[in-house]
């Protein structure tokens, strides 16, 4: 059944994906986006330059901190269920800037929930990220764990929308909540500050790339239609009224250290990598690994696409644009 979908950070890199399968699967949807420069706008605008070509969708430029230019966003598609993607992404620059981060991320939230609650709106999907659960000891990562110790602002400004969800949830018995803790996402339109786009980009154009640490930290790598598959599961979720607030991870459930991922690189490229070790750094984490049996059982979540097929894909989407993310790094 088409609905009627706002969706925040519509134009980023995840929120663009979302929204093109939900116009193809015949939904409306309203985006809203600030263009924030966190990295070019205009790679921003490219990346929903094909949803504008559909009747069926709609462009807001707003801030989801300015109650009412979301509230009129709200009152303008009078929305099924919201997905809330907007964000200040990045860990590293989390830490120089923890005050921008907790207003976007936080406050933004916060805006959110009130709006969607104010206007009666009850389904509701929030991106969380796999950060919240910091240098957690016991792998894989479950959503039983208590995520209580996060290592950069970024993570504690998405855990601390997470526990906004939970707390709107308890007040406003109407609202059905799913949070969705993403796991390193990549493929195409991959944000540019990302490893997997930098690397490509600097590889490429045989430049140094800088690798932190000894290269054995791990992530949990996710391609982004697999991401998407999971966000159109949570979407159904919210149409059970026993939903409340529900937490789940989306991740690949395998990892890659950062070594391989760069060996995996260089094949795709067909060129080698020239690298600047650099000590560990601040804020980032050693190791992702995502338990997905939650997702899997619930949102019958089923990623699909391994590393090993998803880096080859990223790398053509990469060459397809002409190094337009080497472009955005000088
Ligand atoms: N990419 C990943 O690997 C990853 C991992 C974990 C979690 N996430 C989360 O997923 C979501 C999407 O991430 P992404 O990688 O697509 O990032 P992105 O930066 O490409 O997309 C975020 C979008 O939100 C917009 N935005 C920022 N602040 C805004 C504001 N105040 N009002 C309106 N729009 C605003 C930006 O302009 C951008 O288009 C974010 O919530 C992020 O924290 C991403």
């Amino acid at each position: 059944m088409a609905e009627r979908v706002l969706v925040t950070g519509a134009a980023g890199f995840i929120g663009s994906h979302l929204v093109d399968a939900l116009l193809a699967r015949g939904d409306r949807v309203l985006g809203v986006d600030n263009f924030d420069d966190f990295y070019d706008p205009a790679i921003k605008r490219a990346n929903i330059a094909g949803a504008r070509c559909s009747s069926a969708f709609t462009m807001a430029e707003a801030d989801v901190r300015d109650p009412a230019a979301l509230g009129a966003a709200m009152d303008e598609i009078e929305p099924d269920v919201v997905v809330h993607m907007a964000a200040r992404a990045g860990v590293r620059p989390s830490i120089a800037a923890p005050a921008l981060y907790a207003d976007v991320n936080v406050r933004g939230t916060a805006a959110l929930l009130d709006a969607a609650r104010a206007r009666g709106i009850s389904r509701v999907v929030v991106a969380s990220s796999s950060s919240v659960y910091g240098n957690a000891s016991r792998v894989p990562f479950s959503e039983a764990d208590a995520a209580i110790s996060p290592v950069s602002p970024y993570a504690a400004t998405k855990r601390a929308a997470e526990l906004l969800c939970e707390t709107f949830a308890g007040l406003e018995p109407r609202l059905r909540i799913v949070s969705l803790r993403f796991f390193t996402v990549y493929g195409p339109r991959q944000r540019p500050d990302l490893a997997i786009h930098k690397f490509a980009a600097l590889i490429s154009s045989g430049r140094p790339i800088p690798v932190y640490g000894d290269g054995s930290s791990s992530r949990d790598y996710t391609y982004v239609t697999d991401t998407v598959q999971g966000v159109l599961g949570a979407i159904e979720r919210t149409r059970d009224p026993a939903v409340r607030h529900e937490v789940y991870n989306l991740g690949e459930s395998q990892t890659t250290t950062l070594r391989e991922l760069i060996a995996l690189l260089e094949d795709a490229l067909g060129q080698k990598a020239t690298i600047d070790r650099l000590p560990p750094q601040a804020g980032d984490v050693s190791c992702t690994y995502a338990d997905i049996s939650r997702a899997r059982d619930t949102l019958g979540y089923a990623p699909a696409v391994p590393i090993r097929d998803g880096i080859p894909r990223f790398v053509a989407w990469f060459r397809d644009t002409a190094g337009r993310g080497a472009a955005a790094l000088r």
